[in-house]
Formats: structure tokens, sequence, C-alpha cells
């Protein structure tokens, strides 16, 4: 019988679907019910320590929809991270453990480059009973402006010192989440693995317009009239996704093997997760599919998923974990691999026609010969 139950960096999970940092993790009732639904762990909205200083606007949201005019396959959002205070975040952090003690619950956290306040964010998020951190270096808008999120991801050596004034403070397992909004996805990586960071997540939105009313001529989402780019999500951002966690399950490979991978970016079926996990993804998270599909999904998911794997006849993740990454190579072995297999093919070709000459055919020309 297959199984989806897996220990990731210590962490025991009924399964690999993680609840990414964002709405679906707002709030201890939301986050008790990801729990009652069977998530395999959740991540809460990322928190800082001075929530007053976080001020959202409204509409906050853009989406573009397929040719149907109904599926939402991409979505914008310039929210920002949580603006509940730190007391109430501690509060309902004991809470909910106390209600779900075997669930997992991660805490996202960001503060300002300042080492005393991630060390006490962390001290206090631990001492609340959580499981295991991720840290926010990716939020691509709003957050930058006060050079945090993105700012600091975009940045391996500023991303690298905070990651390990977190790891000297925390006990728990943490997780670096990366921003996609770089070419090299692999420096801040290795930065945060370097640093000690038992684990990345990947993807964090990729900074967008999400559109122009042709009506008001003003770009979307429109607040006052004027906007500001955000983060694009959902179905559309997963090749991009797949791509970034194929790179860094290929780093982690060659430089820090035994590290983890959370994948995330565009996840709706347990097929998605499925080829997350090829490319070598220990955990996979959804954000955006929640808000579409509600909490309930995570049953389907986790049906598709073991229909994959006993379709393949595979019993543990650990079975297919990684398994696409050795198809991945140049574009030049590509063109030298073609040339080679139609060079084997024409020359296969001359073969079938020389043994056709030489057989039935050879007996029939040679008679037709001597009959002259
Ligand atoms: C409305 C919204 C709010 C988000 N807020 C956060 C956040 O507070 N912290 C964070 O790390 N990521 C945040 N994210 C990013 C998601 O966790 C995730 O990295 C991204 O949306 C890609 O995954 P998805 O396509 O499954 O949503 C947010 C995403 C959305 C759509």
């Amino acid at each position: 019988m297959a199984t989806l139950a897996t220990i990731v960096d210590g962490l025991k999970l009924p399964n690999p679907f993680v609840i990414g940092s964002g709405p679906p993790g707002t709030n201890m009732n939301v986050i008790n019910r990801a729990f009652r639904e069977g998530w395999g762990a959740v991540i809460a909205k990322t928190i800082s320590l001075d929530a007053s200083k976080v001020i959202n606007v409204t509409p906050r949201y853009g989406k573009l929809k397929a040719a149907d005019g109904k599926e939402v396959i991409g979505w914008e959002n310039i929210e920002l991270i949580s603006d509940r205070s730190i007391d109430i975040w501690i509060e309902e952090f004991k809470k909910i453990k106390d209600a779900h003690p075997e669930g997992i619950l991660i805490a996202s956290i960001m503060e300002e480059f300042n080492k005393d306040a991630w060390t006490e964010l962390v001290q206090r998020c631990e001492a609340a009973g959580v499981d295991s951190f991720e840290l926010n270096f990716s939020c691509p808008h709003g957050m930058p402006e006060r050079k945090m999120g993105g700012a600091m991801g975009q940045d391996p050596d500023i991303l690298g010192e905070v990651s390990s004034w977190v790891m000297a403070a925390a006990t728990k397992p943490v997780w670096a989440k990366m921003t996609p909004n770089i070419t090299h996805i692999e420096e801040p990586t290795r930065a945060a693995l370097a640093a000690g960071c038992q684990g990345v997540s990947a993807i964090n939105t990729i900074r967008s317009v999400i559109g122009v009313n042709l009506e008001t001529l003003r770009p979307e989402p429109s607040v006052e009239g004027y906007t500001t780019p955000g983060g694009y999500s959902s179905k559309a951002v997963k090749p991009i996704a797949l791509r970034m966690c194929m790179e860094i399950s290929q780093l982690i490979k060659s430089e820090f093997p035994g590290r983890t991978l959370s994948g995330l970016g565009g996840v709706e079926s347990g097929e998605d997760a499925a080829e997350f996990i090829l490319l070598g993804a220990d955990t996979v998270q959804v954000c955006t599919g929640v808000m579409k599909f509600g909490y309930g999904s995570v049953k389907p998911m986790c049906d598709q998923l073991l229909a994959f794997m006993e379709r393949h006849g595979f019993e543990t993740l650990a079975d297919f974990k990684g398994a696409s990454l050795p198809y991945f190579t140049t574009h030049t072995e590509l063109v030298r691999m073609q040339k080679e297999r139609k060079a084997a093919a024409e020359a296969q070709k001359m073969v079938k026609a020389d043994g056709e000459w030489s057989g039935d055919d050879f007996v029939a020309q040679s008679d037709a010969l001597a009959r002259g």
C-alpha cells in the first residue's frame, strides 16, 4: 500500500501538502480548519514584530482569466504581510498547538536588517510552540521599500547574514523562502544553506502588472487610480516554479546533500505535486489553490497523488523524489544526442536496405538477370 506520510527535517507529516503562507493561514480559525481537513502542515501568514507599520490597501488582487472568462489562471496581489499584532499571533499559536498537538505549524517570519529583532521573533514563536520556521526573504511588493522581504532575498550576502542570526537563535528547523525575482536562484539558495538553514522553499510570487483597464487607461489593481507592481501566482507560474525548483534540487544534490526543498507555485492537483516531487521537492505548498478551491481540496490532491504512485508502483515519496532530474542537460547535448540518433537510424535503414537486397529480392533479381 502506497503512503503519503513523510518525515522532513524531523517533522512528521501525514502527507506532503502544506498550506503556503498567505490568506489561507491568516488566523487561528482558518489554520485549525486546515488541520481538520487533513493538510500535512500549515505555514501561517508572515508575521513581524511591529504590525502597526503594515497597512494594506483595497483592492489588492487582480486576476487573469482563461479564454472562457471564468477559470482564473493567474493572480496578482499587492497584499502585505500580516497586519495582526505579534501578541495576538503568539496567543493563537499556543491555542492552535493545544488543539492540534500533532499538526505541523510553521511560523513565517520577516523583519528588518536587525539581529535583535529576528532573534526576538524566533524566540517568541518557539516559546509559543511552533514546530519550525520559514523565513520570508521574498515578498516582492511593499516590504522591499523597507529593505525587507524580496529586497533581502535578492542580496545573497544580506540573506546569508540574516539566516545565520536565525540559525543561532532557532532550535527548530528553518526553511528560507526564495524570491523568483532574480536571475540565478542558486545564489541566494546557496547563501541560505551555507548559513545552515535545513531547507528552502521556492517560489514566492513573481513581480508583475496584471493588466491595464482599457476604459479608464489605469493599471490594475487600481487604488485611488494608481497601482504598484505586485506578486503573480497561480497556475500560470507553475512552469517557472518547476524550473527554479529543478535548479535548486541540482544545487542541493551537488553541494548540500540531505537539505530539503518545499516546492510551490501554481499547485492545484496531486499531479502538479507529483511533478514538483519528481524534480526534487520534499513537500509541496499550496496558497492560491486554496483560495480558489477551498481547504477541502487537500483530499482530492492526496487521492490523485496516491493514484499516480500506484500507477507507477511507488510506495513512498522517496521512491520517486528527484527521479526526473537526470533528464536535464544542455541544449548542445540535445543537438549531439539527436544527431547521433538520426545517424544510427540512417545506418539502420541502410542495413535494412542491404538486407532486403540480399534476401528474396536478390534471388528474384538474379533470376531476372539469368533470364536475360
Ligand atoms: C494574496 C496572497 C498573499 C500572500 N502572502 C504571503 C505572505 O504573507 N508570506 C509569504 O511568504 N508568501 C505569501 N504569498 C505567496 C505564496 O505563499 C506563494 O509563494 C505564491 O503565491 C506561489 O504559490 P501559489 O501559486 O500556490 O499561490 C502570498 C500569495 C498570495 C496570492
